[in-house]
């Protein structure tokens, strides 16, 4: 049987467990969390963390954030290293002893540079975002992650760190370059994808599961009119594969399908 995440939290004595999921103002980020808070069974918190909660930008988060009160509001730049530390003690201060059963590292940045348009400028910010941001979050967020964790093998519902990425950079499907050279965007997240690989196996002895999931080419702000798929369809699958995972799936790369991926 296919469990939702929020069905896999709500097995007989887990707990209700705390997620916090970055970039999530908009896109696949908003979707996770309102999708999280509308289930049944919601998470105890949901820290949904963006870089502007109170401006334009964070609008919608703080409407669905009134309707429901799982979900807590979190300034978090994932390149600012201020922002870092403020997100940590805003998080600490609502979980007290308790500790944090998944990240999603969904924040990301695309760029369409090709071999002719790139400057280094550019390739340097795609990095920043996409790959150092995803390792500086987790970096001060393993303890926590390590709280959570239980003794009974990996899970997402006990402790886990899910990273967003995209089939775009997997080495092994190199997929058309040539209608979408994407230089700073592929590589970083093939760099991304190595981190999930590394941390995978640093932190399995932790009790945490790392996993890289691919959502699909979706209708977002990145993934433009023209994708395929709706955000609700790729989210909804996106927390299956998540109830899903176990000791075997961790260090792997799936798509929201479920779908294994050459790295
Ligand atoms: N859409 C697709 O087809 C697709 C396909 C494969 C993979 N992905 C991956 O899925 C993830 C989400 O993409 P999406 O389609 O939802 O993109 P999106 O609509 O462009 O949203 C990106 C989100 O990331 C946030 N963000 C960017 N830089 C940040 C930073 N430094 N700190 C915190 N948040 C930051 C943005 O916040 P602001 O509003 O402040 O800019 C926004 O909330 C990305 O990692 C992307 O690579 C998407």
């Amino acid at each position: 049987m296919t469990l939702h995440y929020y069905e896999a939290l709500a097995r007989p004595a887990q707990p209700r467990g705390c997620v916090l999921v970055t970039g999530s103002n908009r896109g696949i980020g908003l979707e996770l969390v309102r999708q999280l808070a509308a289930s049944p069974w919601p998470p105890h918190h949901i820290f949904a963390t963006c870089r502007h909660p109170e401006g334009p930008r964070g609008k919608a988060l703080r409407d669905l954030a009134a309707q429901h009160p799982s979900i807590k509001l979190v300034q978090l730049d994932t390149v600012n290293v201020p922002s870092i530390q403020g997100a940590v003690r805003a998080v600490d201060s609502h979980l007290k002893d308790q500790g944090l059963n998944l990240l999603i590292n969904n924040a990301g940045v695309s760029s369409h540079a090709t071999l002719h348009s790139l400057d280094s400028q550019e390739m340097l910010s795609v990095f920043a975002t996409n790959v150092v941001g995803t390792l500086q979050v987790t970096k001060v967020r393993v303890e926590l992650l390590a709280k959570g964790a239980g003794k009974e093998g990996l899970s997402c519902s006990r402790a886990a760190v899910i990273n967003v990425s995209t089939k775009l950079g997997s080495i092994g499907l190199c997929l058309g370059v040539l209608q979408a050279p994407m230089y700073p965007y592929r590589a970083s997240k093939a760099a991304q994808n190595m981190v999930t690989r590394c941390l995978a196996v640093e932190l399995q002895e932790k009790g945490i599961l790392c996993a890289a999931i691919h959502p699909g080419w979706v209708k977002t702000d990145m993934g433009t009119e023209e994708a395929p798929l709706m955000v609700e369809h790729s989210v909804r699958g996106i927390l299956t594969v998540l109830a899903s995972l176990s000791q075997d799936t961790s260090g792997t790369f799936l798509d929201w399908e479920g779908n294994s991926l050459p790295w």
